[in-house]
């Protein structure tokens, strides 16, 4: 991440070299002079975060962050709670506690028509008889509720919705959010104030988030809301400082000495607390007025102007003392509801569920649908995604559901017609035992996993994933070959490819000597592939196609990474510490240490790096790449790094080129926008050979 490190990262320089800028004063004691700093770093984070316009360079901002650490480790009665240095506290939690809610958190009523807009008008309007009265559109921002509790200006406390009466303690978690202020001050601040908003994933990580998960062989989030969810579920608030989530606030909860009468003033008020609110949120008068607010909402969500993803927009009764008069119903407001924006999407029968089990084990529910004809194909199942979003959407076998295409390529149920639950409905259980091989599963996070090594199904998707193209790029070892030799028992994990014989090979269904020598063949030519590509065909959990090639450019031999320490894994650029962790854990585990023998003594040399030439003519250049390409993604790595130049995963002004292929979607890649924003020269295959020569 670019802008203020929050870490101190080390890109100091002495402290005096900025004294212009924030002068130290002989006299100041080293008290004041924390003061001084952490009001000045909560002043940057501010307006990086919150008002994205970054005041001063990143190095800067490390400089005064450095400092302020120095001083509390000098001083550690310094460190408040509300220092910005006390955003990511202690250790994991064994659990989260229960927060009760002092006011309930409601939900709202939904619709899809503009008509029932009208008719909610009207509502209102006869309800408040000749009492003028206006009304608010906010987005609907698609993220996950949480209840904020501040007292005398500090935030104490932070929960999440829960059932609406009751939710987990997350503070810790919310602590982690950036653009969330530790403590406030300015006019008029109420002595308890309790603020509901929305914590999301910022759309523009979410992307990269799913990336960098598939090629590391994790489960990915459904959509930018679940990704939250899943962070916000996390134990360990360094994992969720690492996601980057942010906070958008919209509506009170129990406070005490607020003065406040309309939601206008209300966000006038969290604005000028420093609180993030929605950028944008007009006062209507009328119906027609609402209706058009709308539309631009819609407008400006297509356009992407928003960090978050917005499924509609709120409608709010402008004038609190009003709202009192209409009140509540059991679970909703009288004075509010949700216009949801609809995408393309279809009705039909959810018969039946099945699980699928991935390479590492993760159990993923899918729906087997009623075929039915959408957005240009028929489609028969659709993801589940994971066990969260099943209860989130309440989703029963035997349902009517609708479902969208995600990302216009897999389709998912979105939604069930309540309405048309008949009471037949079954409910979905996760299954206790793993459909592929029967043993029992246990839960990590919001996700399922079968932990057996031996279970087929696994090895199945390990073995494609180990001969998948930007792996060790075996052809004709695909699902259909693949499953058959494992169901055959001829092949128990990736190593049992290299004893193959053309005898066993003739003895599958459908397989003639020619197609057997070719097979063959095939894994003779993959004996010496790259040892990044071989590292990453492993299936190490969190090892995607790039962390394989900084390993192998940094240890060398398969040896030097299987002797390493965790401090020495974990210093390899791009390698954080779970990823070393996790590789570290592989190395030392028995049955993986058999499997690298195995391969050994059947010949298997995965190639080191070739050392980059010096003056290279890609030396000191760092790339990234977007869209897709001729070749394989990592293959153009490769060329990269031999030609001396260096790859990244995201752009920054300190990437030199951006190697854009073609691209499928109708929007262009964060990365190019980001180019854009650097003045990043972005370049096509054509303009890259050039460089290479
Ligand atoms: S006001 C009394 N405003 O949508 C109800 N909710 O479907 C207060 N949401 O539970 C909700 N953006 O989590 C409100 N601008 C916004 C919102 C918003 C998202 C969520 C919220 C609520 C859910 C209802």
């Amino acid at each position: 991440m670019e802008g203020p490190a929050g870490g101190g990262n080390g890109k100091t320089g002495p402290a005096l070299l900025f004294g212009t800028l924030l002068p130290k004063s002989p006299v100041l004691s080293f008290r004041d002079r924390h003061h001084t700093l952490a009001a000045r770093i909560r002043e940057l984070d501010r307006a990086y975060y919150l008002e994205a316009a970054p005041l001063v360079p990143d190095q800067e901002y490390d400089a005064l962050y450095r400092e302020l650490l120095d001083l509390e480790a000098a001083h550690p009665e310094l460190a408040t709670p509300d220092s910005p240095s006390q955003r990511v506290g202690g250790a994991p939690l064994p659990e989260f506690a229960s927060v009760r809610h002092a006011l309930p958190m409601l939900s709202l009523d939904n619709t899809y028509s503009e008509e029932e807009v009208r008719t909610f008008v009207e509502r209102v309007g006869k309800n408040l008889r000749e009492i003028p009265h206006t009304f608010t559109v906010e987005p609907k921002i698609d993220g996950v509720a949480v209840s904020l509790r501040y007292e005398k200006g500090r935030f104490v406390q932070g929960a999440t919705r829960g059932d609406g009466q009751t939710g987990d303690d997350i503070t810790a978690n919310l602590r982690t959010l950036r653009n969330l202020p530790l403590s406030l001050e300015g006019k008029g601040l109420p002595e308890i104030l309790e603020v509901r908003g929305e914590v999301y994933f910022p759309t523009a990580a979410f992307a990269a988030l799913n990336r960098q998960r598939e090629a590391a062989g994790e489960p990915l989030f459904a959509n930018p809301r679940n990704a939250a969810a899943g962070s916000l579920k996390q134990l360990d608030p360094r994992v969720v400082a690492k996601r980057g989530l942010a906070i958008v606030l919209y509506g009170p909860g129990h406070c005490e000495g607020l003065e406040c009468a309309s939601q206008v003033e209300w966000m006038e008020k969290l604005k000028s607390w420093h609180l993030p609110i929605p950028g944008w949120h007009p006062q209507c008068a009328d119906a027609e007025a609402l209706v058009a607010a709308i539309g631009e909402l819609d407008r400006l969500r297509r356009e992407s102007r928003f960090p978050y993803e917005l499924d509609g927009a709120v409608i709010k009764l402008n004038e609190w003392p009003l709202r009192e008069r209409l009140g509540l119903t059991s679970k909703a407001p009288r004075w509010a509801m949700a216009y949801k924006y609809g995408a393309e999407r279809a009705r039909t029968r959810l018969n039946a569920v099945t699980f699928q089990v991935g390479r590492t084990g993760t159990i993923t529910p899918v729906a087997e649908l009623e075929p039915v004809p959408l957005a240009g194909s028929t489609v028969a199942r659709a993801t589940l995604h994971n066990f969260d979003e099943v209860e989130r959407k309440q989703i029963r076998i035997g349902d009517a559901v609708w479902i969208e295409k995600a990302g216009e390529v897999i389709p998912a149920v979105v939604e069930v017609d309540l309405a048309a639950r008949t009471g037949a409905e079954r409910k979905i259980e996760p299954p206790a035992e793993c459909p592929g091989c029967a043993a029992p599963l246990s839960w990590d996070g919001i996700f399922l996993r079968c932990v057996n090594p031996a279970c087929p199904a696994q090895l199945k998707r390990r073995l494609l994933h180990f001969a998948q193209r930007s792996a060790m790029d075996i052809e004709r070892v695909g699902e259909v070959l693949g499953g058959q030799l494992i169901d055959r028992g001829l092949v128990r994990d990736p190593a049992d490819l290299y004893a193959l014989t053309l005898d066993q090979l003739l003895t599958l269904e459908r397989m003639a000597e020619k197609s057997a020598q070719n097979v063959l063949d095939g894994i003779e030519a993959s004996r010496r592939r790259p040892l990044g590509r071989f590292l990453f065909a492993l299936g190490i959990l969190h090892v995607g196609v790039t962390a394989g090639q900084e390993l192998a450019a940094h240890f060398g031999s398969l040896d030097a990474l299987a002797a390493a320490e965790k401090e020495e894994i974990e210093a390899v650029p791009n390698v954080g510490a779970i990823m070393a962790e996790s590789i570290h854990a592989w190395f030392r585990d028995e049955g993986n240490r058999e499997l690298l023998r195995r391969f050994a003594e059947r010949g298997v040399d995965p190639q080191p790096p070739e050392k980059p030439a010096a003056g290279g003519p890609l030396e000191g250049k760092t790339f990234v790449i977007t869209g897709t390409l001729s070749a394989s993604r990592e293959s153009f790595v490769e060329k990269i790094r031999a030609a001396g130049g260096k790859v990244a995963s995201s752009v920054s002004k300190l990437t030199d080129y951006v190697l854009s292929g073609e691209s499928g979607a109708a929007k262009p890649s964060s990365k190019l926008t980001q180019a854009k924003k650097h003045g990043v020269a972005v370049i096509g295959e054509e303009e890259f050979q050039q460089l290479l020569q």
